[in-house]
Parts: structure tokens; sequence; C-alpha cells
């Protein structure tokens, strides 16, 4: 019996395992209820001659070196699978999602709140001519008012520009479209400022208009009041000042209280505690007439915002570059 368990041990050692088939036979072999091992204790029950105490001992022992294989092999095999399974081309980042940028996601808000009143919107070039930027909209050539917006120009003669304003959107529709008209224009404008925390060389705008028949300041105003207190919440202060707009008779700035706590508040509000957010006005006769529409009859009024300015007053930041620099650190808070 000793030379048989010896046979076994040997069998157990010189066994190879490579694959789960081999260890699933390995197990069925030696380790199951009814394996060779198992089979000693029956031999050792039958047979009286031998001292159970000295085989018994052999044959856990046996039992043992087997079972130790047995897990060690299952190990193995573990680790060789998922080896395999690792894919070595694939990153080790995690790539992340990106998120609106936040002018975007005021761009969006502002058109869609005045998309429920019934204002579409238009979009048109950002290279203009002269006629559509400035002279249409009563800045004819000379016209002080248009230092109020220092142009980059395209071509030598100034003809051909970077609109100043989407206003000239407006002049487009206007010439093209019968009243009344509803609309909004979104886009991005250009104007030769010093680049500092409050201005920039290009920005965003959304200009409205809407012209129809007995259109009056009064719709203006109540437009204007249900923009902001849309946008800002119901409590939002804002104050309507008489300003001036060649385009515009009468005109007015429409300023939202920012505060005046901090140093920061004094700087950009110059003190006030305000921060103007869109000019407005009713539209001139003369640029109604210069458009084709018969100003006897008809009637409007327009505004235009600066996104950048709105979504500094909504997210209580005092530098306008941080929106142009693209540092996740910064874009990441708003997803
Ligand atoms: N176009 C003006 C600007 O860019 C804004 C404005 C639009 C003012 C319509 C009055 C009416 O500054």
């Amino acid at each position: 019996m000793i030379d048989k368990l010896k046979e076994i041990k040997k069998q157990i050692i010189e066994f190879e395992i490579k694959t789960t088939e081999d260890l699933n036979k390995f197990k069925s072999y030696f380790l199951v209820k009814k394996g060779v091992i198992n089979d000693f204790w029956l031999l050792i029950k039958k047979d009286a001659t031998v001292d159970k105490s000295v085989f018994g001992k052999k044959i856990n022992e046996i039992k043992n070196l087997a079972s130790e294989k047995y897990q060690k092999n299952i190990f193995l095999l573990e680790t060789k699978s998922s080896k395999k399974e690792i894919d070595l081309s694939l990153s080790s980042h995690m790539s992340s999602l990106g998120g609106r940028h936040p002018l975007s996601k005021i761009n969006n808000k502002i058109i869609s709140i005045f998309n429920k009143i019934g204002f579409s919107i238009v979009n048109d070039r950002e290279i203009e001519d002269d006629w559509h930027n400035f002279t249409a909209l009563n800045l004819e050539e000379n016209h002080p008012a248009r230092d109020m917006q220092d142009t980059f120009f395209v071509t030598k003669d100034k003809n051909i520009l970077l609109r100043t304003h989407t206003s000239s959107v407006q002049v487009r529709h206007m010439t093209k479209n019968k009243p009344p008209i509803k609309i909004i224009s979104p886009g991005r404008v250009f104007r030769n400022e010093t680049v500092s925390y409050r201005s920039n060389c290009f920005f965003h705008q959304i200009e409205g208009l809407y012209i129809d028949e007995n259109v009056s300041f009064s719709d203006l105003k109540k437009t204007i009041d249900y923009f902001i207190k849309s946008f800002f919440g119901e409590k939002t202060k804002t104050r309507f000042r008489p300003s001036f707009f060649p385009f515009t008779e009468p005109s007015a700035e429409v300023d939202v209280y920012w505060g005046l706590e901090s140093e920061s508040d004094y700087k950009i509000t110059k003190g006030t505690g305000w921060l103007e957010i869109m000019g407005c006005g009713m539209v001139d006769p003369n640029v109604l007439e210069n458009c084709n529409i018969d100003s006897k009859k008809y009637s409007g009024f327009a505004f235009g915002m600066g996104i950048e300015r709105i979504a500094m007053l909504k997210y209580q930041i005092n530098d306008l570059r941080l929106f142009f620099d693209n540092d996740l650190r910064f874009l990441k808070q708003f997803n």
C-alpha cells in the first residue's frame, strides 16, 4: 500500500495543468469523493493489518498536496486569462464628457425666453458692408456715433467690415420681409477695443426687433421686463435710463443691480452698483424707410444685449476674459 501511495504522490507532482480542462481532470481524478485518494480510506478500513494512524497521516499529506496544487493552479489560470483580456492599446485615462460652454448656455436660455413670446431666430453674415452695419441705421459716414463702435475693416475703402453689432441682421431681414416682424438675432460681433476684464475685441450679442402696427414704448418695456424677470428672477432690480442710439428714438439703456460690496463690485459697476445689460428704443422712422417699410403705418422697437455681460451677472464672474481662455478648471464649474 505504501508503494501505491508513493505512486499517487508521483502522479500528483507530475500532472501537468495547462488549461481549465486539465484542472478539472486533476480534480476529478484526485480530489472528488470517489477519487483515487479517498479510495485509500476504504482500503484501510478493510485491511486489519495496517496501522490506521500512520497510513491515515500519509493519506492526508497526499490529499493536502493535491489540493494545494489544485488551488495554486486555479490562481495561475485565472491570472493568465485576465492578462489576455487587457487591451494594451486602450488609453489609461477615462475620457471625460464635455459640457456646454457657459456662453452657449446663456445664449440658449435667452433664446428660449424670447421664443416663448413669439420671437423667431434669424442669423446672417459676420462680414458685412457699410450700408447694413452703419448707413441704413442712420449712422452715415462721418457720423460721430460711429466712434461708439470702433471697427475692424476688411477692405481699404472701409466698405467691407466685421459687423460691430447684429443690428445688421435686422436691416437685412427688414428689407426682405414685410411686417409683422418679430425676430431675435444672436451672433458674434467685433470691435476694435483694448482687451480688459470688462471688454474684448469680439463678443456675443442677441438683438431683438418687433415691427407691427401700433407698437409702442410700453410694449418694449413690458417685453424687457418679462425677459429680465424670467432670466434673473422675479425680484431682480432693474432700471431704464434715457440714452441715445442713432437708430432708435426715444432710446434707453437697461441696468440690472449687481451690488456694491467688494472692491471688484466697485470696479465693474464704476462705483454705481448697476451694470448696463442692454440698449433699446423705438426704431427710428428713417431706419424703417431705409428698409422699405412704411413708417406711417408701422412702428416698432429694438433691443440689443451682450451675452458675456449677462453671463458675468448671472454667474458673478468679474473677468470677461475667462470666457475665452478655455481653461478647463473654469469651464468645468458650469457642467
Ligand atoms: N446695436 C446696439 C449696440 O450694439 C444695441 C442696440 C440695439 C441699441 C437696438 C438699441 C436698439 O450697442
